[in-house]
């Protein structure tokens, strides 16, 4: 399988092989850390992180996945160069692009609600780094994907529960004050309807997702031979085997501030992934890809329960990137 030199913006764009070579690879980086045959692939090379929105946990594991594989992780905050941002001239794309394929190995972006005017606007810049780069572009989390996330997330729920197909993933909006993009849930739908769960996505009414995003999701249950439906309550939690919880934020959110949004959020403050939620399921995991907001989104009895994936599906994020960084930009 032949991954050398292909982007990442969103998994669906990659075949299912591709997608379980990546993940076998992960598996084999994560079950032998530091000694393995991937160990030197990224020896003299550099990642370049143009970072447009903060991080913690994706700007981490990328470094230290590119110095566990003998190469280096550069991060580069946008705001103190010279790009064309949300109304503010300056360099394009198309230049960057070229002028940082000659000293990286790849490049990585991330540019969220809060670098764009409007929803699309990151999928389309991180589109167009990618037409004219001459490395891999990696989506970091866009505004509608975050493609690393939903590996991360699937590695953890095959570990825990083998076989997919037919799983259910009972996927909550939950209220709080984070008001997040699409871009961990839609990559999580995509993916996790794509090898056979059962999904079920809630959320208050108001709260829709991409409806492109959604026919997507619909196609892929139809070629897994599973279901898909969307509630507006949470007692379609029965008999789920995997609890999603996240707050995100509402078709709104390009019109209205973000204190507007809060305020809509916290009107639905019954949202929350708590035990009585988990005692209708069948003993469901929790996940959520964090930061997660305590006493909101999840209580702390749920979070920190032997239930809980969220620390293992941050940790993963380390080892699908390595298998990322090795077969993308390692030797061919
Ligand atoms: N889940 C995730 O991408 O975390 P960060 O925003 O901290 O990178």
């Amino acid at each position: 399988m032949e991954l050398f030199g292909k982007d990442l913006i969103t998994t669906q764009d990659w075949s299912i092989e591709e997608i379980e070579a990546l993940l076998k690879v992960a598996k084999e980086l994560k079950k032998s850390r530091f000694k393995n045959r991937w160990s030197n692939c990224l020896e003299k090379k550099t990642f370049l992180m143009l970072f447009y929105n903060p991080s913690m946990r994706t700007r981490e594991s990328f470094e230290c996945a590119a110095t566990e594989l003998g190469g280096h992780a550069q991060y580069l905050e946008t705001k103190s160069m010279r790009l064309k941002r949300k109304e503010a001239i300056g360099e394009e794309p198309k230049d960057v692009a070229r002028v940082m394929s000659n000293y990286g190995c790849g490049i990585g972006i991330r540019i969220l609600e809060d670098s764009i005017n409007k929803y699309g606007e990151g999928d389309k810049l991180i589109r167009e780094y990618a037409k004219h780069a001459e490395v891999p572009v990696i989506s970091m989390a866009h505004d509608k994907y975050h493609p690393c996330q939903a590996l991360a997330d699937l590695m953890a729920l095959r570990t825990r529960l083998g076989n997919l197909k037919n799983k259910k993933l009972f996927l909550m909006w939950s209220s709080g004050h984070l008001v997040r993009s699409w871009s961990s849930v839609q990559a999580a739908l995509l993916l996790l309807s794509r090898v056979g769960m059962d999904v079920t996505l809630t959320y208050p009414k108001g709260w829709d997702l991409d409806g492109e995003v959604i026919e997507k999701v619909k196609n892929n249950v139809a070629s897994a031979g599973s279901g898909f439906e969307i509630t507006h309550s949470l007692v379609s939690a029965e008999g789920a085997d995997v609890v999603y919880s996240r707050n995100w934020m509402s078709p709104l959110r390009y019109q209205s501030s973000k204190e507007e949004e809060i305020e809509l959020a916290l009107k639905h403050k019954d949202w929350i992934c708590d035990e009585q939620l988990i005692d209708r399921t069948n003993n469901a995991y929790f996940m959520h890809p964090m930061p997660v907001e305590r006493g909101w989104e999840v209580t702390d009895e749920v979070v920190d329960s032997e239930r809980s994936l969220i620390y293992e599906i941050a940790e993963n994020r380390l080892h699908v990137q390595k298998a990322l960084l090795a077969l993308t930009m390692g030797e061919r």
